[in-house]
C-alpha cells in the first residue's frame, strides 16, 4: 500500500484542510506503516506558484505547514515529509507527462474554470498545467491512496486518465510504467463549507478570516468565529432531511460530527430541537477539545527552524531516492536518451 497526498503551503491550513484531508494523511500514514506500505506527504510549493505569490510569504508560510502537519500528527519516523521544490523529478515528470495530457481534459477542470473566471488569457500556464504536475506528484510513487477532500476527486481522475494513456501508448501490458491511483475522501467532511456562506467551501484563499477556522487559531479566536457563524433562527431537527434547504445549519453539523467521529444524524439525534445558542457552544467546545492541543504543539514546533529544516533535508532525500525507478521507467518508455 503506498498512499500519497499534497498540500499547498500557502496561507494558514484550516478546518477543512483538516477533516478533509490532514486527519487522513495521519490515518492511512499508520496503516501504511503497520502493514509494510509508505506514505509520502508534501508540501505543494511548486503548486503554489501558479497563483501571484508573495516569495517571501511562501518561505516562511513552507515551514509553518511543516510544523502543522507534525502538530497534527504526521511522523517522520513514519511517512517521507518533504517539499516538492527539494525533488526535481515532480518537475521533470510534469514534462513527460504533458506530451501525453490533452488540451480539452485540462480545459474542463472545474478548478481551472474557478480560478480563471473569465480572464483566460491572463492566467499563468501553470495554472492551466496544474493537473499534470499533481498527476506526476502521484504517479511518480506509485500511489494506490490518494487522501484529498471532495474538490481534488476530478484532479485524481484526470492523473488516472494520464496513467492509463501513458501506460497504453508507451508501456506493455504486463509491464505498466503507473499504478492507477484512487482518491480516498472522508464520507461526512469531503467538503466542509464557509463560516460566512454555505454555499462555498471553506478556503485559504476566501478574503474574510471569519470564513474559516485556522488551525493556528487560538481559543478566542475559535469561540468568536463560532459565535459568528452564519445560521438561521430555527431549531435543529431531528432527522437530517430537516437540513436540505439550511446549509449552513448543516454545516455546522457535519463539522461537530466529524469532530467527534459520528455522524451527522447521530449528533441531531441527541441535539434536535435546540436551538443555536445550545448547539454553538457545545460545538465551540469540541473544536477546542481537538484543535487545541494541535495548537499548542504547532506553537512550539515553529520555533525550531532547525529541526524543521532537518525533517523536510531528510524527507527529500527519501523521496528522491523512492522515485528514481519510476522516473526512469518514464524516461526509457518515451526513448529519450541519457547516457
Ligand atoms: P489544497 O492545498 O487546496 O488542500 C489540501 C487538502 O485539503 C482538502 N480541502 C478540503 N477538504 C474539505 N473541505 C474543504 N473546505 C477543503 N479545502 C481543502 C483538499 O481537498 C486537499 O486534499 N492541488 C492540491 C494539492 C496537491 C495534491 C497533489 C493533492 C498537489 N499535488 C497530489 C493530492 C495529491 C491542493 O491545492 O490542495
Amino acid at each position: 500500500m503506498t498512499v500519497v497526498s499534497g498540500i499547498q503551503p500557502t496561507g494558514k491550513p484550516h478546518l477543512g484542510n483538516y477533516l478533509g484531508a490532514i486527519r487522513n494523511y495521519v490515518k492511512l500514514q499508520n496503516e501504511a506503516h503497520d502493514s509494510g506500505g509508505r506514505c509520502f506527504i508534501f508540501l505543494a510549493d511548486l503548486h503554489a506558484i501558479s497563483m501571484p505569490h508573495d516569495p517571501a510569504e511562501l518561505h516562511a508560510s513552507t515551514l509553518e505547514m511543516v510544523a502543522t502537519l507534525v502538530a497534527c500528527g504526521l511522523d517522520p519516523a513514519k511517512a517521507v515529509l518533504f517539499n516538492q521544490a527539494q525533488v526535481p523529478a515532480h518537475s521533470e515528470l510534469q514534462w513527460l507527462l504533458m506530451g501525453t495530457a490533452r488540451m480539452g481534459w485540462l480545459n474542463r477542470m472545474t478548478q481551472w474554470k474557478d480560478k480563471a473566471g473569465k480572464n483566460r488569457e491572463g492566467q499563468s500556464v501553470a495554472l492551466f498545467g496544474y493537473p499534470v504536475l499533481q498527476a506526476a506528484d502521484v504517479l511518480l510513487y506509485q500511489a494506490n491512496y490518494v487522501p484529498v477532500g471532495e474538490d481534488q476527486k476530478q484532479h485524481l481522475e484526470l492523473a488516472r486518465d494520464i496513467a492509463q494513456k501513458f501506460n497504453n501508448d508507451f508501456a506493455s501490458e504486463d509491464a505498466p510504467v503507473f499504478t492507477l491511483p484512487d482518491p480516498y475522501i472522508p464520507k461526512a467532511a469531503a467538503r466542509i463549507m464557509s463560516l460566512r456562506d454555505g454555499s462555498r467551501k471553506m478556503s485559504k484563499s476566501e478574503p474574510s478570516d471569519m470564513s474559516r477556522i485556522n488551525l493556528t487559531d487560538d481559543a478566542d479566536e475559535m469561540a468568536q468565529k463560532i459565535k459568528k457563524a452564519k445560521t438561521d433562527p430555527e431549531p435543529l431537527p431531528s432527522e437530517i432531511a430537516g437540513l436540505a434547504e439550511r446549509p449552513e445549519a448543516l454545516n455546522l453539523v457535519t463539522i461537530f460530527a466529524a469532530l467527534d467521529e459520528t455522524t451527522p444524524e447521530a449528533v441531531l439525534a441527541e441535539h434536535g430541537g435546540k436551538g443555536f445558542g445550545h448547539f454553538k457552544p457545545v460545538l465551540a467546545e469540541k473544536l477546542l477539545e481537538i484543535l487545541g492541543p494541535i495548537r499548542e504543539s504547532f506553537v512550539e514546533l515553529r520555533q525550531d527552524r532547525e529541526v524543521l529544516d532537518a525533517i523536510l533535508a531528510r524527507g527529500a532525500a527519501q523521496a528522491r531516492e523512492a522515485s528514481r525507478p519510476t522516473l526512469n521507467a518514464a524516461y526509457n518508455a518515451l526513448g529519450l536518451v541519457r547516457g
